[in-house]
């Protein structure tokens, strides 16, 4: 017989995203109508080895929902891939009786997680949280949505400028390894050219279709790139190429950076958010373990952590061509 859960801790950890705190709230008051105690620990994994806890009720999560960032902090933590401090962790954990952790987070947080569940048996349910939307198991990460409207909202602008003078503007966005971002965010904003770690466009290939556009008639554009694309250079060695080799334009580079984590989430990530801390207390409360909610076809679903982290995120190939034409 699995133990009865009667305290849920709640941490954000990795990189933070629009939803996170929506998330958060969701989880403290999923608690409180099913009458589990709730906890939330500070600064991720850190603060499960510094005992950086603090009781929540419904009230420690009043107005919230449309706030950025994370009201529980984050950190990227190197201690908790210790074995030394997963055990401190798990030491206070006990000490604290609570009986099973809601990791909000992406896949490096999902890591850690389920090497923690493994080695001490503890309940662990993941929640993704990323803006690069590259999680496996899931159709959408919390924070993804907004990161796009903050995008295509900035790219808006750049055009105005661009347009005005006749410039050729590269905009890099977020996304290590994925291209969710750049692809989507491209497409909405109209952009010439999208450069994506999925796919290997090719310098030439993109200077010949430059071209092409500037002979046509187009007197400014906007190229996106995503941080990981796969031309092997950055955002700024791809600029000067293309202008050495097509004078006609003056380019610039935007690099987005930061400021696309950040805002008060869209409506669409507060649902979602909501959503998915509701489906995670309930699912720990239903005796699940080492699984991330997720939402597939519009229905909440669970998903081993291990393919959570293992699996790739699929680009969609559809869009590409969408996006070609
Ligand atoms: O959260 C994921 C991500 O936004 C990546 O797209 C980006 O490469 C990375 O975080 C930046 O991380 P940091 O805030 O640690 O610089």
């Amino acid at each position: 017989m699995p133990k009865k859960i009667n305290k849920i801790g709640v941490l954000t950890s990795g990189g933070d995203a629009p939803g996170m705190n929506a998330a958060v709230r969701a989880v403290v008051r999923a608690c409180a109508f099913h009458k589990v105690e709730c906890v939330g620990i500070f600064q991720g994994y850190q603060g499960l080895i510094d005992d950086n806890f603090k009781a929540m009720n419904a009230r420690s999560v009043n107005n919230i929902i449309n706030k950025g960032g994370t009201i529980l902090k984050s950190a990227r933590c190197l201690e908790f891939r210790t074995p030394e401090g997963r055990k401190t962790a798990h030491e206070n954990l006990l000490k604290s009786n609570i009986d099973a952790l809601v990791v909000i987070g992406g896949d490096g947080s999902f890591t850690g997680a389920m090497i923690f569940q493994k080695e001490f048996s503890f309940p662990v349910i993941g929640i993704p949280g990323t803006i690069d939307n590259d999680i496996y198991g899931t159709r959408y990460t919390l924070g993804f949505d907004t990161a796009l409207n903050t995008v295509v909202e900035a790219i808006d602008k750049i055009r105005d400028t661009a347009s005005s003078h006749n410039r050729l503007f590269f905009v890099e966005v977020m996304g290590r390894d994925a291209g969710h971002i750049a692809l989507n965010a491209g497409i909405g904003a109209g952009a010439e050219e999208i450069l994506i770690p999925e796919e290997n466009m090719g310098l030439d290939r993109l200077l010949e279709s430059l071209k092409r556009s500037e002979k046509s008639g187009k007197s400014s554009s906007i190229v996106v790139v995503a941080e990981g694309d796969k031309t092997g250079k950055n955002v700024f060695e791809i600029a000067s190429y293309i202008e050495q080799n097509l004078p006609y334009y003056e380019v610039r580079v935007s690099v987005m950076g930061h400021m696309q984590r950040g805002g008060a989430p869209s409506c669409f990530d507060r649902v979602l958010a909501t959503r998915m801390g509701v489906h995670a207390v309930e699912s720990i409360l239903d005796g699940k373990s080492n699984v991330m909610v997720g939402i597939i076809d519009e229905e909440m679903t669970l998903c081993p952590l291990e393919n959570a982290i293992k699996g790739k995120s699929k680009i969609n190939n559809k869009l590409i061509r969408v996006s070609e034409i």
